[in-house]
């Protein structure tokens, strides 16, 4: 049992996309506040929730069970509500209606700036925890979610090469990320892709086929690319590259698979550790920040820091992609 909380009555939302492990997260908020004393409460679907007060009692019972389940038990939703001032101040309204004296939100960069109005604007304590499989958030290493996302991926790779190999064949898989390739780059080393297509880095697909005819001289029977969502259609690069090098080729969109699923051992670590951490701090008197883990270290940022910095891809893991495939 920690000291005695600053505030006495807490919320929590998941909100945007769900990722694997928000419940883990969602059960270490909840039983963090408990220990400390404190009313805890959630919202069903994120900020939409919280404008339609779905409001839901929160207990340690009722969190039990939940740290192997992917999903959110509190449900989730991409909330365009909440970009109106009428919305905000219904939100606003019935976070005072239930005596709620601070918020924490568990999300991506949309969510964060929900966040982070629900603050500027109305002075509500907001604390924020990164859960998105995207991993593109600034001020932590890893956001929740992104690591179960990327083995779920590599497993279903590691399937699909076995076919490709067996019928020498150019595999072209679709993972997710419409505005970046995080988990492209890290699944695609992490399952020997002879290339990677990420849209914040100009390819060439005339370069990729080129690629693959120097390496079926080689000797190599069979090829793996790894598309994000947001570089190409897979379908599209399938055509170009049977129709330019005669190699018969198939793709395969992973797809929302990526966001299920139980979540990894380091998931629910990571989420039980900044889940504990954001509770702590938002009961504290702490507010406006996000929290985050750089080199294995805890850490809390000003969401005006997170969300004004972006978070760039390694350009050293994108070429050992290409090293690797020699
Ligand atoms: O932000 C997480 C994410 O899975 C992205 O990688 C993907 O582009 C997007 O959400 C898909 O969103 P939706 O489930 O709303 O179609």
């Amino acid at each position: 049992m920690g000291i005695a909380p600053e505030l006495k009555k807490i919320a929590v939302i998941t909100s945007g996309g769900d990722a694997p492990g928000m419940n883990a997260v969602v059960r270490a908020v909840v039983r963090t506040a408990l220990a400390r004393g404190a009313e805890i409460i959630g919202f069903e679907h994120g900020f939409r929730g919280l404008i339609g007060d779905e409001f839901v009692e929160l207990s340690s019972k009722s969190v039990g069970g939940i740290l192997s389940q992917g999903g959110t038990l509190l449900h989730t939703a991409r909330s365009p509500e909440f970009r109106s001032a009428e919305g905000r101040n219904q939100a606003h309204d019935n976070l005072v209606e239930h005596g709620i004296e601070g918020l924490v939100v568990i999300g991506g960069d949309g969510s964060l700036s929900g966040a982070k109005r629900l603050s500027d604007e109305f002075r509500v304590p907001v604390m924020g925890i990164p859960g998105s499989i995207d991993n593109d958030i600034s001020g932590t290493d890893f956001s929740v979610g992104f690591d179960t996302a990327v083995n779920t991926a590599v497993e279903a790779i590691d399937k699909i090469r076995d076919t490709a190999y067996s019928h020498e064949r150019v595999f072209v898989i679709e993972v997710m990320g419409r505005n970046n390739g995080f988990i492209a780059v890290d699944v695609a080393l992490a399952c020997g892709a002879e290339a990677c297509l990420i849209p914040e880095i100009p390819y060439r697909l005339e370069e990729v086929c080129e690629n693959l005819r120097n390496m079926r001289k080689r000797g190599k029977r069979s090829s793996i690319i790894v598309v994000a969502e947001g570089a190409a259609r897979a379908a599209d690069v399938q055509e170009y590259i049977a129709k330019h090098t005669g190699f018969e080729a198939r793709y395969t969109v992973l797809g929302h698979m990526q966001r299920g699923g139980r979540p990894s051992s380091f998931d629910r670590v990571l989420a039980l550790r900044l889940g504990a951490m954001a509770s702590e701090r938002l009961l504290s008197g702490f507010s406006g920040e996000m929290v985050g883990v750089l080199g294995g270290n805890l850490v809390a940022h000003p969401l005006s820091y997170v969300l004004g910095t972006e978070r760039t891809i390694d350009p050293d893991k994108l070429h050992l992609v290409d090293v690797m495939a020699q």
